[in-house]
C-alpha cells in the first residue's frame, strides 16, 4: 500500500480512538460532548493567557469573570495549584481597590475541614430548627430548569460532602435535589412546589415536597439582582415531566412567575406570610432580595423590632448577580451593586439593634477571598455563590445559558448536551472549590490575627476612594464604626466557642 495510505489509515485510527476515548471518560464534560474537537478549547486554555497577554485581554479585564478568577476556581475546584507566581498584576493605585491589613503576630486555625458560622440561624425567634450552618459558603438559589439534572445533582452532592447548604433556586425539588445534601427551599412568586392546581401559594402542598428531602430552611425571594422587579415565562416546551413534577405545573403547557408575590403586599403581610410558614414547618425562614428602594428594609426593621417577629434571615443580592436569562437593562442597571445595596440594609437592622440577631446572606460575586472578605467586614455572616459554583462544575463562561445550547452541560435540557457533565466527578469539585474558599478566608482572618472570618476587624480592611486615600470599608460605605466594635466581637467570639 502506498506509504501515504498508510499515515492516512493511522490518522484515522489514532482519531477514532480519541473519539471513543473522548465518548467513554466521565472527566471533562466538553470532551464527552464534543469528541475530538473539544481538545481544542483545553489547547486554547492551556496556550491562551500567552496569546491573549499580547493580543487581546489581561488577567483582570475579562467580565463577569476575570481570567485569574477563574483559574483560582478550577485549580480549588481540581485540587490543582492555585497560586500565582511572580507577584500581583494588578493597578494598587486604582480606584476601589481593597488592601487587606495583616498583623505583625498572625494567628493560627486549622487548614482543613469546615469553617462553621458564627450565628445560629432561627435563634433569635426561637424555631425548634434552628441551627448553626456549618460552612460560611454556600451555594446559592439556581432552580432546577435554569440548570440541568446533573448540575443540580452535582451541586446538592458536593453540598454534602462540602457540608454547606444548597438553595433548590424557585423551581421546586426535584430528584436531583435528593442526593443528600442540606437544602434551603425558595419559594418564588410562582410558589413552585409550594402551589394549588389554581396556582396559589398552598402551606399543604409545601410540607408534602418537603417530606423526606433534607429541608433546613426556607427563602421567601423577593427578588434577584439579575432582574429585580421582573416576572417571567417558562415556555411549555421547557416544561418537561420532571420540571412539570418539581413544580407542580402541567407537562408542556407555559408557567408564569408574576412579578410581585399574591400572599402578601406590605411589610407587615410580608411578616405575617414569614411567620406563618415559620409556624407550620418550625424551620428557619428568610427572604431574599436585590436591593432598590431603601425605605422598605427601614419599614422593615422597624417592623421587626417593635413586633419582635420577622424573617431569620436575610439573603441581599447584589445588582451584579447572575441568572440563566435576562433583560440587558434589568441585568446592567436595575438594583445597585452588593456592596452599597448590603450597607444601607444593614445600617437599617444596626439602627434599631438588630444587626446580631439576624443571619446576612451576601451573593453577587463574592466566591473569591477578596469579595467575601469584604463581605464579612461589613456585616455579612454567609456567603452564597452561583455563577462560581457552576465554574466548578465545569461552566467556561460561554455565557449561552439563555439560549439552552449550553456547552458544558451546566445550563441546558438538551439530552445530548446534558449527559457530558458526570455529576460524582463534579460534586467533588464542587466541594473541594467551597472548601478552597471557606480557607482561603480564614488564611486572611489569621493574618490580620483573629481565627475565624467572623472576628476580622473591618478597621484592617480597607478601599481606595476616589481621593486616593485609603479608608476602612464600613466607612467607605457609610456603617458607624461602633456596630463593628468589642462588643459585637465578644458576642461573635462566644458564639464561635459554643
Ligand atoms: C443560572 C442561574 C439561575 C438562577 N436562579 C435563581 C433562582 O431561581 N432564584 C434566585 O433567587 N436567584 C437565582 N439566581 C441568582 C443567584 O442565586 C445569585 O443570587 C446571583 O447569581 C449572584 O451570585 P453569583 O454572583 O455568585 O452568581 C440564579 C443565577 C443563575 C446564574
Ligand atoms: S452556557 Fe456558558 S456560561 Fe452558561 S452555564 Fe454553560 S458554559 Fe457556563
Amino acid at each position: 500500500m502506498n506509504i501515504w495510505l498508510w499515515i492516512l489509515v493511522a490518522v484515522v485510527a489514532f482519531l477514532v480512538g480519541v473519539a471513543i476515548y473522548d465518548v467513554l471518560q466521565k472527566r471533562h464534560a466538553i470532551l464527552r460532548t464534543f469528541p475530538i474537537i473539544g481538545h481544542l478549547r483545553f489547547l486554547l486554555e492551556r496556550f491562551g493567557p500567552e496569546l491573549r497577554q499580547y493580543i487581546v485581554t489581561n488577567n483582570d479585564e475579562e467580565r463577569p469573570f476575570s481570567r485569574d478568577q477563574r483559574r483560582w476556581v478550577y485549580a480549588s475546584a481540581k485540587r490543582q495549584n492555585s497560586y500565582f507566581g511572580f507577584g500581583s498584576d494588578n493597578h494598587f493605585d486604582e480606584h476601589d481597590y481593597i488592601f487587606i491589613r495583616h498583623s505583625a503576630f498572625p494567628a493560627t486555625a486549622p487548614s482543613e475541614g469546615p469553617v462553621a458560622v458564627a450565628k445560629v440561624m432561627g435563634q433569635w425567634r426561637n424555631r425548634p430548627g434552628a441551627f448553626r450552618p456549618e460552612s460560611i459558603t454556600n451555594v446559592s438559589a439556581m432552580s432546577f430548569g435554569s440548570l440541568s439534572g446533573p448540575a443540580i445533582e452535582a451541586l446538592n452532592r458536593g453540598s454534602k460532602i462540602a457540608n454547606c447548604l444548597h438553595n433548590t433556586g424557585e423551581g421546586g425539588i426535584s430528584k436531583h435535589h435528593r442526593h443528600g445534601g442540606g437544602l434551603i427551599f425558595q419559594i418564588g412568586t410562582g410558589y413552585f412546589g409550594a402551589r394549588d392546581d389554581t396556582g396559589k401559594f398552598s402551606l399543604d402542598v409545601l410540607l408534602e415536597s418537603m417530606k423526606d428531602a433534607p429541608v433546613r430552611a426556607i427563602e421567601v425571594k423577593l427578588s434577584q439582582g439579575a432582574k429585580p422587579g421582573l416576572g417571567g415565562l417558562l415556555p411549555g416546551a421547557k416544561v418537561t415531566n420532571e420540571i412539570a413534577e418539581a413544580r407542580g405545573v402541567p407537562v408542556g403547557i407555559t408557567v408564569a412567575s408574576p412579578s410581585s408575590h399574591e400572599e402578601f403586599h406590605d411589610v407587615e403581610t410580608l411578616v405575617d406570610f414569614v411567620e406563618s410558614i415559620a409556624e407550620a414547618t418550625g424551620l428557619p425562614v428568610g427572604i431574599k432580595s436585590a436591593i432598590g428602594q431603601v425605605d422598605f428594609w427601614a419599614d422593615l426593621a422597624a417592623h421587626m423590632a417593635t413586633h419582635n417577629r420577622g424573617p431569620d434571615f436575610i439573603t441581599v443580592d447584589g445588582g451584579e448577580g447572575g441568572t440563566g436569562a435576562a433583560p440587558q437593562v434589568f441585568a446592567d442597571h436595575v438594583s445597585v451593586p452588593f456592596r452599597e445595596g448590603f450597607s444601607a440594609v444593614f445600617s437599617a437592622f444596626a439602627n434599631v439593634g438588630l444587626q446580631d440577631d439576624i443571619v446576612f446572606i451576601g451573593a453577587g460575586r463574592l466566591g473569591f477571598a477578596s469579595d467575601a472578605v469584604v463581605a464579612m467586614g461589613l456585616g455579612v455572616d454567609m456567603i452564597n455563590v452561583a455563577r462560581e459554583a457552576m465554574l466548578a462544575v465545569g461552566c467556561i463562561q460561554a455565557q449561552k445559558c439563555h439560549t439552552g445550547h449550553c456547552p458544558t452541560g451546566v445550563a441546558t435540557q438538551q439530552r445530548w448536551l446534558v449527559r457530558g457533565l458526570d455529576p460524582t466527578d463534579k460534586s467533588v469539585r464542587l466541594a473541594n472549590y467551597i472548601d478552597a474558599l471557606n480557607h482561603e478566608m480564614v488564611k486572611v482572618a489569621t493574618a490580620t490575627g483573629v481565627s475565624h472570618p467572623a472576628l476580622i476587624d473591618p478597621a484592617n480592611i480597607e478601599i481606595r476612594n476616589g481621593d486616593g486615600q485609603l479608608h476602612s470599608v464600613t466607612e467607605h460605605y457609610g456603617l458607624r464604626a461602633e456596630w463593628f466594635g468589642d462588643a459585637r466581637r465578644s458576642k461573635l467570639e462566644s458564639a464561635l466557642t459554643d
